[in-house]
């Protein structure tokens, strides 16, 4: 598609799908797109669904990332004031904790699934732990959080997928109201006080606000970091001479994990709304219309990148846009990277003769990310 038809129209998704590099990076920064767009993501749903998903769109609808300035300036820099260096850096040493306690729960055993022993249960204790809610709470918030992803991410979501969506809401909204009372009355030092504090200094959020920013925080921060240590595991097994290089030279992980996210990433698209009629590549873009731009296609963009579909955990100028670009650039960008560097750099050094346990692997269906349902190894116990 990207050599052919870079600008393309899909009757189908109802979208254009832009493949390029420098379209990609356009869309994400050109104020003739906007990133207002909630009704398309429930515009699949069957006619007969949509009263139930209207809860689920006014929800949604106060995502920053759903939403332009100046409202997203002030979403966006009330929960940035949250995730500070010295927050996220924080994080490192917790991160490779749980990671070396992980592998030795399984180290003697000589194989283990990476997705379901490591990589699905640890982004949601770093959240917990940016939150500060219990790991059971976690466990809860991951299951509400999956359901509303799964509908967000389903091009046409049947009943039982809309019906999931909705009980998450409702679960997240019951549990998160009664989380900001309790820190409103005993405020602490976690992200989610540090919001309350920045509303006390004047900049109010709404509770709907409030309560649907948690939730985005807790979905766009679980499912995504999951699949890039799945991805990232993924990717250095099938080319061992960046695994070797890679347990020879440890100092090299925060670049091969930029290499991992440009070559093997998780998000699929950032898609936007065109303010009016926009031409690209000769082709007209209608007011009104949305483009997805693709972001594992713009990374493996041979105009911008060199020999794109070799993993070279050396690559220069590796300015890939997994986490997206403009202002909405992925916040959480930095916390997955930390998660991503100790994780997959303690599996390298700890399990020597990695290997695929089972040769056919599963990806999950889903629009939004790309990840493995399960990733079964085996290692020199
Ligand atoms: C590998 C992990 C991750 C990937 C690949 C990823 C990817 C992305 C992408 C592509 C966007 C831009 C979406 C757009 O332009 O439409 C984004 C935005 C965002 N991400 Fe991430 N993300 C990851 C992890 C996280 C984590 C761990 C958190 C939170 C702790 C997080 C929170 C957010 C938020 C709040 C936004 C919206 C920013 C805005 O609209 O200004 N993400 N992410």
């Amino acid at each position: 598609m990207r050599a052919e038809a870079p600008v393309y129209w899909d009757p189908q998704l109802n979208v254009y799908c832009l493949t390029s590099y420098e379209d990609v990076q356009l869309i994400t920064r050109d104020p003739r797109f906007s990133a207002e767009r909630v009704d398309y993501y429930i515009s699949g749903a069957p006619a007969a669904l949509r009263e139930k998903l209207k809860r689920y769109d006014e929800f949604i609808s106060h995502w920053m990332v759903l939403a332009d300035p100046p409202r997203h300036t002030r979403l966006r820099g009330l929960v940035a004031k949250g995730f500070t260096p010295q927050v996220v850096e924080g994080l490192r040493p917790l991160v490779q904790r749980i990671a070396n306690e992980m592998i030795d729960a399984v180290r003697a055993d000589g194989r283990m699934d990476i997705v379901r022993d490591l990589a699905y249960p640890l982004p949601g204790i770093v959240i917990g732990k940016l939150l500060k809610i219990s790991p059971e709470d976690t466990r809860q918030l991951k299951e509400w959080s999956d359901a509303v992803f799964t509908l967000l991410g389903a091009p046409s979501p049947d009943e039982a997928v809309v019906d999931r969506g909705h009980q998450g809401v409702l679960g997240f909204e019951e549990y998160l109201r009664d989380l900001v009372k309790e820190r409103r009355a005993r405020p602490g030092d976690d992200v989610l006080s540090r919001l309350l504090l920045a509303e006390e200094q004047g900049s109010v959020l709404s509770d709907a606000e409030l309560v649907s920013t948690c939730a985005l925080l807790i979905a766009s921060g679980h499912e995504t970091t999951t699949h890039l240590i799945g991805n990232g595991v993924l990717a250095l097994i099938k080319n061992p001479d960046q695994l070797q290089k890679l347990r020879e030279s440890p100092e090299l992980i925060d670049r091969a994990v930029e290499e991992i996210l440009r070559y093997n990433g998780v998000a699929y698209q950032s898609s936007r709304r065109a303010r009016e009629d926009v031409e690209i590549r000769g082709v007209r873009i209608e007011a009104g219309k949305i483009a997805f731009g693709f972001l594992h296609a713009a990374n493996r963009d041979p105009a911008r990148f060199p020999e794109p579909d070799r993993l070279d955990i050396l690559r220069k100028d590796n300015r890939h846009v997994a986490f997206g670009g403009g202002i909405h650039f992925c916040l959480g960008a930095q916390v997955a990277r930390v998660q991503a560097q100790a994780v997959l750099d303690t599996i390298v050094q700890r399990l020597p003769d990695l290997a695929l346990a089972e040769p056919s692997l599963e990806w999950i269906q889903s629009f939004l990310v790309r990840g493995l349902r399960a990733l079964p190894v085996t290692f020199s116990a």
